[in-house]
């Protein structure tokens, strides 16, 4: 522990100055305007790979954007750690909310600002670091392997093509991903859960043409009107999903397992200031943490049609969308849900329209095991870098890859994340805390050396 420390206190700024670096790409993988840019970060990656001393790196080539590869096989006999991660991020849109650009990190109370900084730039550089570390102070302990993609957060559609062919290289132990948060840094924790998703469009469709609404309106169902009342009725007055079949396959937990949910320290009146809502929401009968942890939901991410420009336009407009996603918990499938989710859209609209769904994504549910090797190796490391025995936690958050680590290759995957729920992801201002960035640089190798140790 104290060579790791002395390492990472002699490299402290150029740890942090790579991570500006590559936090100014702006790799926005939803947003065709970003090409070059997303490819250029990909090459930045490649280029850090090597630096830091891995062998074989590639930058290969998809459908869509590239995955990084690298690794560093010392000897066969030792355990092999796969890293994932991902180098795209999300749209830093509406770009008027951010206090400073979204891709010129600034620090601002200790606290890293850029769009990416904790998901997942800022995080999965960590392990890139602890590697370096590792290398140079040669005291790696185990084989790695590095697969860095850029299009988690559009749906990874090539991921399965590229995971497939490279079955054979990507074989490993375990997989090890910084992609989720903890607790707080007090209560240092481990996701033991990730949701699943189904992404979808509705499309709403009226007359075939946009009408003066004096001339028509009243006699022509409006899409919009009969849009927002499909989309009302997907829920109860318990706010139970109201899709027949929906829970079907949805196990409940066991009284144990809801008991150890519950325990985890949780704030409910903390959790609404910091939202600024006067009440919280959800399934009748279940509390936040397992609303967001173990049960399905439903969310509509956007909604859009008719006039919304200056000033007013009299329009009964001939189209509605909706933009809407289903997490997913274990024993649910995404394609079995989106298609009844569509079935569903169909049977409830009424004549005077038609609908059309389009099924965008999906990922599946899982929980990690927390009997395992590599999670009592995680939990190691994290109790003796934080002197505390990390508390395991289910994420409402989805990362659709692993599942498919675990389907196609057949390893799990241990979610060593050093964010926070409030570092703002997705959001303007997203934040990655300097604490947590070196925090994780010196944990990870301890995970090596655990992983190491405890495998023998
Ligand atoms: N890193 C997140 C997922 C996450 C965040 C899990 C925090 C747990 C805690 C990931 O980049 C993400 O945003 N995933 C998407 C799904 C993807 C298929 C677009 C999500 O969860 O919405
Ligand atoms: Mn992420
Ligand atoms: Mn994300």
């Amino acid at each position: 522990m104290q060579e790791i420390k002395k390492y990472v206190e002699e490299n402290k700024q150029r740890f942090l100055d790579e991570l500006f670096e590559l936090l100014r790409f702006p790799s926005v993988s939803a947003d065709p305007k970003y090409k070059t840019d997303v490819f250029k970060a990909a090459d930045f990656v490649a280029e850090k790979l090597k630096e830091a001393g891995a062998d074989q790196v590639e930058v290969c080539q998809t459908a869509g954007y590239p995955i990084v590869y690298g690794e560093k096989i010392i000897d066969a006999s030792l355990p092999t750690i796969l890293v994932y991660g991902h180098y795209d991020v999300q749209p830093a849109d509406p770009l008027e909310l951010w206090h400073t650009p979204p891709f010129e990190p600034t620090i601002r109370e200790g606290k890293i600002y850029a769009r990416g900084s904790a998901d997942d730039k800022g995080q999965f550089y960590m392990h890139v670091k602890a590697f370096e570390l590792m290398v140079k102070t040669n005291t790696l302990a185990c084989n790695v392997k590095f697969m860095i993609e850029g299009e988690e957060e559009v749906g990874s559609a090539n991921l399965s093509t590229f995971v497939n062919v490279n079955a054979e290289r990507l074989t490993a132990d375990v997989v090890l991903i910084s992609d989720t948060s903890m607790i707080s840094m007090e209560d240092p924790s481990i996701e033991t859960g990730l949701r699943g998703l189904s992404y979808l469009e509705v499309e709403v469709t009226g007359p075939n043409r946009d009408l003066h609404s004096g001339i028509y309106g009243g006699a022509v169902a409006n899409p919009i009107t009969v849009l927002c009342q499909m989309i009302a009725s997907l829920h109860d007055g318990n706010n139970h999903i109201t899709i027949p079949e929906f829970y079907s396959k949805v196990a409940e937990l066991t009284e144990e397992e809801k008991t150890a949910l519950n325990s985890a320290p949780f704030d409910l009146e903390e959790y609404k200031a910091d939202l600024d809502i006067a009440e919280e929401w959800g399934e009748k009968g279940y509390s936040t943490l397992e609303r967001t942890g173990t049960r399905p939901t439903l969310e509509v991410n956007g909604i859009w049609g008719g006039y919304i420009g200056e000033g007013a336009k009299t329009v009964l407009p001939s189209k509605a969308n909706a933009k809407i996603s289903l997490r997913l918990v274990p024993n649910q499938s995404s394609a079995e849900i989106a298609e009844i989710f569509q079935k569903h859209m169909e049977s409830i609209a009424p004549a005077s329209v038609k609908v059309k769904v389009i099924n965008h994504h999906g990922g599946e549910p899982v929980v990690t095991p927390t009997d395992s090797v590599a999670y009592r190796a995680a939990e190691k490391a994290i109790e003796e870098s934080f002197g505390k025995k990390p508390i395991p936690t289910r994420g409402g958050g989805s990362i659709p890859i692993v599942a498919l680590f675990e389907d196609v290759l057949g390893i799990k995957s241990v979610l060593m994340g050093f964010g926070l729920d409030s570092d703002a992801l997705h959001s303007p201002n997203e934040k990655y805390d300097i604490f947590n960035y070196y925090k994780g640089i010196e944990t990870l190798p301890l995970f090596h050396k655990y992983f190491a140790e405890l495998s023998k």
